[in-house]
């Protein structure tokens, strides 16, 4: 027999939309803050969009400064729609480094995947894991989610270092699952999940 009963919201609607996106504070100096309209933001996602590892493994291109103001509009458009989460990893006051945030946000079933890159000059100093553990911290404790993915392709190293080092445990390899500029990847699986009570 089906029954009929109802499941509460994991996050209420309006969690993200009634505020403004927080400034995040990182250790060494750095900040999570949202992406800007001006030319300096606009230029670094400009650099992001043409460099290959990103291009390849993000499935992120941007040819122009005018699409590069577009995507940042769009980032905005998510936050306030509840659909995605995207900040810029930078010093206060200085341009943006790389990019953390969470997209496929669905505060009803309190799940989204989070996403990452760095730009080439700012590789090798680890920032991308403060700033992807300190934004899976207010993910789960200050917006409430339950549970966030952490998906890259298995040919990416890197990214997988990064999960384990964030603590999102591998759950699997999902076979052929991503269509790359250079074909099809299998991608890994991770998750950090809210252990409650
Ligand atoms: C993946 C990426 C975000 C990692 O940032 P980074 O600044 O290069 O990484 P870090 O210096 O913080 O290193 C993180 C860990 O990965 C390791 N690592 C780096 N490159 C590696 C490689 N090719 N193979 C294995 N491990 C690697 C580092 O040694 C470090 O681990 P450790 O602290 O145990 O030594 C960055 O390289 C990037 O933006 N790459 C291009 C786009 C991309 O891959 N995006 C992710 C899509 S899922």
């Amino acid at each position: 027999m089906i029954s009929d009963y109802d499941i509460p919201d994991v996050v209420p609607a309006g969690s993200m939309a009634e505020r403004d996106q927080p400034v995040l504070g990182l250790p060494g100096g750095l900040e999570l803050r949202p992406w800007r309209s001006g030319d300096a933001d606009a230029d670094a996602l400009l650099t992001a969009g043409q460099d290959p590892a990103i291009q390849l493994w993000n499935l992120f291109s941007v040819r122009s400064r005018d699409e590069a103001r577009a995507r940042i509009e769009r980032m905005h458009e998510r936050w306030r729609s509840e659909t995605g989460a995207v900040w810029a990893i930078a010093r206060p006051g200085g341009p943006p480094l790389g990019l953390a945030g969470l997209h496929d946000v669905n505060l009803a079933g309190g799940t989204a995947e989070i996403m990452y890159w760095v730009l080439p000059d700012s590789r090798g100093g680890g920032i991308v894991v403060e700033a992807a553990r300190r934004l899976s911290r207010w993910a789960l404790d200050d917006l409430g989610l339950h549970r966030l993915r952490l998906c890259h392709a298995v040919a990416n190293p890197a990214s997988c270092r990064v999960a384990e080092k964030l603590g999102y445990a591998f759950e699997g390899t999902m076979r052929s699952s991503l269509l790359h500029a250079d074909g099809w990847h299998d991608e890994h699986l991770h998750a950090l999940v809210v252990e409650r009570a």
